[in-house]
């Protein structure tokens, strides 16, 4: 084999608890984080030297998650050899949507493969981890509890598929500031309990879910960035139950069925850069 296509899946929070801070300044999180049907593609294939080609608009190259995934393995493992990678994005960029971690997240899987490196699931992650705190779980098939900085996943079993409308308001929000502006600003966060909303989504109680989606980053990203809380809003008028992902700003509609999801999108599509009914995966 010597091209390899694969797509990367982006991610939501069903929740987002922040329990503490390491010295770092990292923070120690619990989250339930499961996959949606919202896809970068790429390829890799063997080459004289490393190059990454993308179409959209990326940082520059040494930026780029999935170039520097493989240029770390590479240094890691003592590797001669050289990748070309291509990416398309569809995954907004600064969305909460673990695009970079997810593309990061194929190189690493990819190039396993590709070279028979023969890594597990564990050297894979901690590999991961250096580079983002979302790339462990973006390694994984199904959803999980993501805990510690993001380094720590537990897999849980599938559960049944949930209908959603995702929306990028377009405006990107960085993750750093998210963090910083939370332990500034944030007061009494609520309770958030993780064992109930895994429960909730397994056995696919949509009441008891929207009871226990909750986001502990939500309240201090929207009081910088008002629209997301617009987007919420409108959400919500529909008829479905919304959340920011991650430090944002993407938010996504919990559905009550399919058919809702459909038309909730319609109605709302092209008032921001991206609405689309989407399902969990
Ligand atoms: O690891 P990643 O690049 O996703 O994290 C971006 C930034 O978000 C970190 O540099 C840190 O400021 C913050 N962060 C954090 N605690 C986490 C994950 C990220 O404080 N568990």
């Amino acid at each position: 084999m010597d091209c390899l296509i694969m797509k990367a899946a982006a991610k939501i929070n069903w929740s987002l608890a922040i329990l503490g801070r390491r010295e770092d300044g990292y923070h120690l999180l619990q989250m339930v984080m499961q996959k949606i049907s919202l896809f970068d593609k790429l390829s890799l294939s063997l080459n004289e030297q490393d190059s990454l080609a993308f179409q959209g608009s990326l940082p520059d190259n040494q930026e780029n998650l999935a170039l520097k995934a493989w240029l770390l393995l590479k240094k890691e493992l003592g590797l001669s050899d050289c990748l070309k990678i291509t990416l398309e994005k569809e995954i907004p960029i600064g969305g909460g949507l673990a695009g970079g971690s997810t593309d990061a997240a194929a190189v690493l899987k990819g190039a396993n493969q590709l070279l028979n490196l023969g890594l597990t699931l564990e050297d894979l992650q901690e590999i991961g981890v250096k580079l983002g705190a979302d790339i462990p779980f973006c390694l994984m098939e199904y959803p999980a509890l993501v805990e510690g900085i993001g380094e720590k996943t537990s897999s849980l079993k599938a559960f049944p598929v949930y209908h959603l409308v995702l929306i990028y308001p377009g405006i990107g929000v960085s993750t750093p500031w998210a963090f910083k502006a939370y332990d500034k600003l944030a007061q009494n966060p609520v309770k958030i309990d993780n064992k109930m909303m895994i429960d909730a989504l397994t056995a696919g109680d949509i009441n008891l879910i929207k009871q226990n989606m909750k986001n502990h980053l939500e309240d201090v990203v929207i009081s910088e960035y008002p629209i997301i809380g617009q987007v919420k809003q409108a959400l919500k008028g529909l008829g479905l139950f919304p959340l920011m992902s991650g430090s944002g700003s993407c938010v996504f509609g919990l559905a009550e069925n399919e058919k809702q999801a459909i038309q909730a999108a319609e109605e709302l599509n092209g008032r921001w850069p991206l609405v689309k009914k989407l399902e969990t995966i």
